[in-house]
C-alpha cells in the first residue's frame, strides 16, 4: 500500500550513472521512492543501501519493460507520481559513414522512440494514482541547435522537445504535466572521454557564460524541481540547465571567469 509519509513516487530511467542517478537520489534524500532503470544490474547496486529504492533492470527500448517498470511502481510504492525519462546515449558518425543509418536508428530508438514509450505507460498510471503527476524528460542543448557530427543525437533530442509539447498537448487536461531539462555539457559517463582532453574540456567550457561544466546534482535540481508541486503550473515547458550557453549567440568571445 502507498505509504503516504513519502514525498514522491519516482520512475528513473538512465539512473545507473550520470543525472539519472542524481536525480533518483535527490528524490530519495527528499523523501521520495524510486524505481531505478538501467541497462545493467551492476549499474544500479546503489539502489541496495535505500529501502524506497527498487532496481529495475532493463532496456527502455522495450516497451514491454516499460510497462513492467511502471507497473513496478504501483506495486512497490501504490502510485506514480513522477516519471523521468532521462536515459540516453550519443555517439556522432559522419553523414557518409557506412554506420550512419544504423546508428542514427538506435540513436532515435533510444532518445526519441523510448521516451514516447515511457509516457504512453507513465502518464496513465500518474492519471489513475496521482494527483500530482509530472513527466520530466532530459533533453539537451544539442535539441536547440546543431553540433559537428551529431546530427542523428541533434535530431532526436529536437525531436523529444517537440515530443514532450504533443503529450503536455494530450495530458495537460489529465492532471499530468510535461516538461524537459535542456542540460549544456555535464561531467557524466557520456562525456568523460570529452572531459579527459583538458584542451576540449576547457573549449567547451569557454563557450558557457559561467565558464563551467555543469555537474549531474545541478541538472537533479532542475528535475526535482520540474517533479515537484512547486512547479504546478510549469507545463510543456523547456528549462535549459546549461550555464546560460542557450543564451549565447556565439558572435563574441567570453569574459573569462574572474573568480
Ligand atoms: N552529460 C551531458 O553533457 C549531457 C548534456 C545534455 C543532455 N544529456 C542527456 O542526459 C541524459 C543522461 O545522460 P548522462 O549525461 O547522465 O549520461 P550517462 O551515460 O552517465 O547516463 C546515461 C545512462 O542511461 C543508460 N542507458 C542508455 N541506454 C539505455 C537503454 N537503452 N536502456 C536503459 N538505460 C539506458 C546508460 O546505461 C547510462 O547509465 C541523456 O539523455 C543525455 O542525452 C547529457
Amino acid at each position: 500500500m502507498a505509504d503516504t509519509a513519502i514525498d514522491a513516487v519516482a520512475l528513473v530511467t538512465g539512473a545507473g550513472s550520470g543525472i539519472g542517478r542524481a536525480a533518483a537520489e535527490l528524490f530519495l534524500e527528499r523523501g521520495g521512492a524510486v524505481v531505478a532503470v538501467d541497462l545493467t544490474d551492476e549499474s544500479l547496486a546503489w539502489t541496495a543501501d535505500h529501502p524506497n529504492a527498487v532496481a529495475f533492470p532493463g532496456d527502455v527500448t522495450d516497451d514491454a519493460n516499460n510497462a513492467a517498470a511502471v507497473a513496478a511502481a504501483v506495486e512497490a510504492f501504490g502510485r506514480l507520481d513522477a516519471a523521468v525519462l532521462n536515459a540516453g546515449m550519443a555517439g556522432g558518425l559522419p553523414f557518409e559513414d557506412p554506420d550512419a543509418l544504423a546508428r542514427f536508428d538506435q540513436i532515435i530508438a533510444v532518445n526519441l522512440r523510448a521516451v514516447a514509450s515511457g509516457i504512453r505507460h507513465a502518464a496513465p498510471a500518474m492519471r489513475a494514482t496521482s494527483e500530482r503527476g509530472s513527466i520530466v524528460i532530459t533533453a539537451s542543448t544539442s535539441g536547440l541547435g546543431g553540433d559537428p557530427r551529431n546530427w542523428a543525437y541533434n535530431a532526436s533530442k529536437a525531436g523529444v522537445i517537440n515530443l514532450m509539447r504533443g503529450a503536455a498537448m494530450d495530458y495537460g487536461s489529465q492532471g499530468v504535466r510535461v516538461n524537459c531539462v535542456a542540460p549544456g555539457p555535464v561531467e557524466t559517463g557520456m562525456t568523460t572521454r570529452l572531459v579527459a582532453v583538458p584542451q576540449l574540456q576547457h573549449a567547451m567550457a569557454r563557450r558557457i557564460p559561467l565558464q563551467r561544466w555543469g555537474r549531474p546534482r545541478e541538472l537533479a535540481e532542475a528535475i526535482w524541481f520540474l517533479a515537484s508541486p512547486a512547479a504546478s503550473f510549469v507545463h510543456g515547458a523547456v528549462l535549459p540547465v546549461d550555464g546560460g550557453l542557450s543564451a549565447n549567440a556565439g558572435h563574441f568571445d567570453l569574459p573569462e571567469r574572474a573568480v
